[in-house]
């Protein structure tokens, strides 16, 4: 039988990183994954440009039970030291906006930087592999794969969560973490599209593909992006950034043109041309059909000289308060990450090792610590990943 002083379930973003920071201390380390390729999610993340990190990463950007659990990791590796490795691989790269870093080319060069960071430096990539069973000895661990045998000292989980199964996605981290005692919090699907009921669709259905620059905000939580119309109900970088934090039952609150006091605006029309239609108005600021859709569903839509201040109270708050009650999420099929995952209460913030079971490391997106949208959950798994290389 094989022995490696680690093996890394899971070739993606944290697993690559913790490959290579490990094989860098002198451990002989064996990364293996299910899927034939390393880094698909890489591979197809921004857009096939990869939004590989965020130059304002901070703790306050991710969400998890226990809010400080990420700050050691995020502070020990951080967007500048990966900003930093990809310099040194001359891989050109653009702010698009608000920090968010993406590849001038193509998110491969991310994949080829880290295969070839952990291959030059020893570590073993072996893929189309299955983990059958994973079992604790004395010295460590000993995997049955659909290959063979192999032990090692440490075991670093790095399968990710269970966003696009078509993919590859299994929540098999979750499973072994499970088997060895550690606690779940409840995963859901997150940074993903909301969907609204057959009733409001057949309302908005004709809005698909028209996009604003709105605010959305759910409780506490408010994010100010683009916001897309689809055919099954919303999604665009706020909607997404949103989903994070909204429940089934919530109502989300929509304010589609932030800044604009809307009724001063249609007093300002009335003065100027009483005999405008509300939507004509709108129409200057927002897509046509929004604007439209919008008049409609106040049922307002004779001339601004005839609107009393209420009826302009009321079109203001349909541009800018509108408040609506999701039916669901897309699901896993479109989310981009998994929320919840392993409990950071039995894992040790400064290693990643579970407390309870020496020598067992998770990372990534199988920990419960997940990002807003904007290249946060590559940071994440490039410094739990770190960190985790560093005593794997
Ligand atoms: P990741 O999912 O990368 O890797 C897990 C690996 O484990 C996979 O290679 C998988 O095949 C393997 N695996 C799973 N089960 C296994 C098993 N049983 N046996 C063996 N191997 C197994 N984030 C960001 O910051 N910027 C962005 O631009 C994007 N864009 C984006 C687009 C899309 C479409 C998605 C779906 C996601 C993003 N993300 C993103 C999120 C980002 O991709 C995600 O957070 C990271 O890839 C997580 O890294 P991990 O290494 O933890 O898991």
């Amino acid at each position: 039988m094989q022995s490696y002083d680690v093996v890394i379930i899971g070739a993606g973003a944290a697993g690559m990183m913790c490959a290579l920071e490990a094989s860098k201390r002198g451990r002989s380390v064996l990364i293996l994954d299910h899927a034939a390729m390393p880094g698909e999610k890489i591979r197809i993340s921004g857009g096939g440009r990869c939004n590989f990190t965020n130059i304002h990463a901070s703790p306050k950007n991710f969400l998890s039970a226990n809010p400080h659990f990420c700050i050691s990791a995020l502070s020990r590796y951080t967007q500048r030291d990966f900003i930093a490795l990809v310099e040194r691989h001359r891989i050109a790269y653009h702010e698009k906006t608000l920090g968010q870093l993406f590849c001038d080319g193509s998110a491969r060069q991310i994949i080829d930087m880290l295969v070839s960071e952990m291959q030059g430096r020893g570590a073993e990539l072996v893929l189309s592999t299955e983990v059958k069973d994973v079992r604790k000895t004395s010295e460590g661990f000993v995997l049955t794969l659909s290959t063979g045998t192999v032990a090692c000292q440490s075991l670093v989980v790095a399968c990710g969560g269970k966003s696009i199964p078509k993919m590859g996605a299994t929540g098999f981290g979750y499973e072994l973490a499970e088997r060895f005692g550690l606690a779940i919090v409840e995963t859901r699907p997150a940074l993903v599209p909301l969907t609204f009921d057959a009733k409001t669709l057949e309302r908005l259905a004709p809005l698909a593909g028209n996009a604003v620059d709105a605010e959305v905000a759910c409780g506490k939580a408010r994010f100010s992006e683009a916001m897309l119309f689809t055919h099954r109900g919303v999604s665009g970088p706020s909607i997404l950034q949103i989903s994070s934090y909204w429940r089934e039952g919530d109502e989300i609150r929509i304010t589609m043109l932030p800044g604009v006091d809307v009724a001063d605006l249609i007093r300002a029309a009335k003065r100027g041309n009483g005999r405008q239609a509300v939507q004509t108005v709108l129409a200057n600021h927002l897509p046509k059909r929004l604007a439209q859709s919008i008049a409609e569903r106040t049922g307002i839509d004779g001339n601004l000289a005839d609107l009393s201040d209420a009826q302009i109270k009321t079109v203001d708050a349909a541009v800018n308060d509108w408040r609506i009650k999701p039916a669901g999420s897309e699901g896993y099929r479109t989310a981009e990450v998994t929320l919840g995952g392993v409990d950071t209460s039995g894992l040790d913030q400064k290693t990643m090792q579970a407390k309870s079971v020496p020598g067992l490391f998770f990372i990534g997106e199988a920990v419960d610590v997940t990002g807003w949208l904007g290249g946060y959950n590559f940071q994440w798994a490039w410094s739990s990943g770190w960190v985790a290389g560093q005593a794997a």
